[in-house]
C-alpha cells in the first residue's frame, strides 16, 4: 500500500489555483519582499528571466539583528532592479503591532508570543503600499507552501489590494538547494557561506526569534545548543540574580528601572537582560494554520519580562470578573493573529475590548530574573485593587467586617451544602433498593 504522502505528491501540479495569484501572461512589474539571502536573491533573477517582468525590492527592517541594508540594496542593484526601498518599521512595528500584542497577552500554543505572525501583515501592508507607488502589479515572497507566513502574507494583500496579483516562487520552482547554488552560480548572484545549507531555518525581530527545521525536527531529542544564538543558557547564566522594574501606563510598557523609554528601545533593553540571564527559551510544538504540527524553538527575552510583568499588572488592577473573562478573548485573539486574519472585524474588536480593560492597567511590576526565569516579586499601581489595611491580620476598620463573614459563608455555601444532603439520601436509598 502506498502512503499517504506519496499519494497525494501524485497529483498534477495546478495553475492558479487562487484569484489573486498572478496570470505569467500579466505580470509586467513585481514587487519582491527581498531579505538579501539566497531564497530571494535567486528569485530576483528568476522572476525577471521567468516573466520577463521588472522588480522593485523592499526590505523591511523590524529590529533584526546584524544586517546592514547597504549591503542588500547594493545586491539587490546589481541583481538589476529597478528600485530598491529599505523601509525602517520598527517604531510602527512596535506601536501597532506588539503593543496590542501585549494588552492581549498574546501567546499562541502555550508559549510563542507571535513575533514573526505580527510581522508578516505590516511587511505585507508595506508591500501594498509601495507596490501602488512604484506601478508594480503583483507582490511576489519567499515563503514556502508548508508554512504560515504565506497565508499571512497573501491574505493581507488580497484584503488591502483586490487588484494586486501575488506570486510565490519557491511554491512552484522545485528547486531545492543545490538546485538554488547551481542556478546562482550560473547567474552571477553571490553565495556567502559556501554550499552547507544553515542548518536551521530562521525568523526574528525586536519580539523575538524562532529556529525550525534540521535537528529541531527530531522532537525526541532535547535542542541542540547551537540553535541558541540570543538567549544564554540558563545554565551558563550569572549566579546573581538581577532586578528589574517594568512601568507600564494603560497597559503599554513605558519605563524599565524609571527611566522613560520609547517602546523599540525599551524592548531591545528588556531582550538584552533577559538574554543575559537565559531567560525565554521556548521549546514547542505548534498547530500550524496548514495542518501541520511543527516543532519550534523560539528565543523571547523581551517578551517572557514585558508578558509576565503586564499580567501581573492587571491582576492587581482588575476584578476577578475581568481578569477571568479576559483570558478567552485573549486566546481568541492570539489565534486570529496566527492565522493571518489581522484584518479581521473580531479582532479589531477584540483590540477595543483589550484596550478598554487596560485603561487602569498603570503601574509598576519588579521582575527577577535568574538562570532562566523571570518572576514578579514586586508590584505597585495607584490603581490596586488592594488595601492593606483590609488584607491584614487582626481587626480592620470599613468595608471588610469579620462580623458579617459568617452570614456570607452560610448564603454562599447553600446550594452546595443542600446538593451534599440531596446526593447522599439519594445513594443511601439506592444501596436499601439493593439489599431487597
Ligand atoms: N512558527 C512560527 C509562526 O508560524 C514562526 C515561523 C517562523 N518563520 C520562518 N519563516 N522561519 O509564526
Amino acid at each position: 500500500m502506498r502512503d499517504f504522502a506519496t499519494a497525494m505528491s501524485d497529483r498534477p501540479p495546478t495553475q492558479r489555483t487562487a484569484s489573486y495569484e498572478a496570470d505569467p501572461e500579466w505580470v509586467g512589474r513585481v514587487l519582491l519582499l527581498y531579505s538579501g539571502g539566497l531564497d530571494t536573491s535567486v528569485m530576483l533573477h528568476w522572476i525577471q528571466e521567468r516573466y520577463g517582468a521588472e522588480v522593485v525590492t523592499l526590505t523591511v527592517d523590524l529590529g533584526q539583528p546584524a544586517e546592514d541594508w547597504d549591503v542588500v540594496v547594493g545586491k539587490a542593484r546589481d541583481l538589476g532592479v529597478v528600485d530598491a526601498i529599505v523601509v525602517d518599521a520598527r517604531e510602527e512595528f512596535a506601536r501597532d503591532y506588539v503593543s496590542p500584542a501585549i494588552k492581549a497577552n498574546a501567546l499562541y500554543g502555550g508559549g510563542y508570543p507571535l513575533f514573526t505572525a505580527l510581522g508578516r501583515p505590516l511587511i505585507a501592508k508595506l508591500a501594498v503600499e509601495h507596490a501602488r507607488a512604484k506601478g508594480c502589479d503583483t507582490v511576489a515572497h519567499g515563503c514556502t507552501g508548508k508554512g504560515n507566513d504565506q497565508v499571512r502574507i497573501e491574505a493581507t494583500v488580497a484584503t488591502l489590494d483586490p487588484e494586486l496579483k501575488v506570486i510565490a516562487p519557491v511554491r512552484e520552482w522545485r528547486m531545492g538547494r543545490e538546485e538554488e547554488i547551481t542556478y546562482a552560480r550560473a547567474h552571477g548572484i553571490p553565495v556567502k557561506g559556501g554550499t552547507e545549507a544553515p542548518p536551521y531555518s530562521i525568523d526574528d525581530n525586536l519580539w523575538g526569534r524562532s529556529s525550525e527545521g534540521g535537528a529541531i525536527e527530531d522532537l525526541n531529542a532535547p535542542t541542540p545548543d547551537d540553535v541558541f544564538r540570543l538567549v544564554t543558557l540558563p545554565t551558563e547564566a550569572p549566579d546573581e540574580p538581577e532586578l528589574v522594574r517594568v512601568g507600564f501606563e494603560r497597559g503599554c510598557p513605558v519605563t524599565l528601572d524609571g527611566a522613560e523609554l520609547g517602546l523599540v528601545e525599551l524592548l531591545e533593553r528588556a531582550a538584552e537582560l533577559g538574554m543575559r540571564h537565559g531567560v525565554g527559551i521556548v521549546d514547542q510544538v505548534e498547530d500550524r494554520i496548514v495542518g501541520l504540527k511543527i516543532r519550534d524553538v523560539y528565543e523571547v527575552p523581551a517578551a517572557a519580562i514585558i508578558l509576565p510583568a503586564h499580567r501581573e499588572l492587571e491582576k492587581l488592577v482588575s476584578t476577578i470578573h475581568q481578569n477571568n473573562f479576559k483570558r478567552a478573548l485573549e486566546d481568541k485573539w492570539a489565534y486570529l493573529c496566527y492565522a493571518g486574519l489581522w484584518h479581521e472585524p473580531l479582532r479589531l474588536d477584540l483590540d477595543a475590548y483589550m484596550d478598554s480593560a487596560n485603561q487602569l492597567v498603570t503601574g509598576e511590576v519588579a521582575m527577577r530574573l535568574y538562570k532562566g526565569s523571570a518572576t514578579p516579586v514586586a508590584r505597585s499601581s495607584p490603581h490596586a485593587l488592594y488595601d492593606r489595611s483590609l488584607a491584614s491580620f487582626g481587626e480592620s476598620e470599613g468595608e471588610f467586617s469579620q462580623a458579617a463573614s459568617p452570614g456570607f459563608i452560610e448564603l454562599f455555601t447553600l446550594q452546595s451544602r443542600m446538593a451534599h444532603r440531596i446526593r447522599a439520601r439519594a445513594s443511601d436509598h439506592g444501596r436499601k433498593g439493593e439489599g431487597e
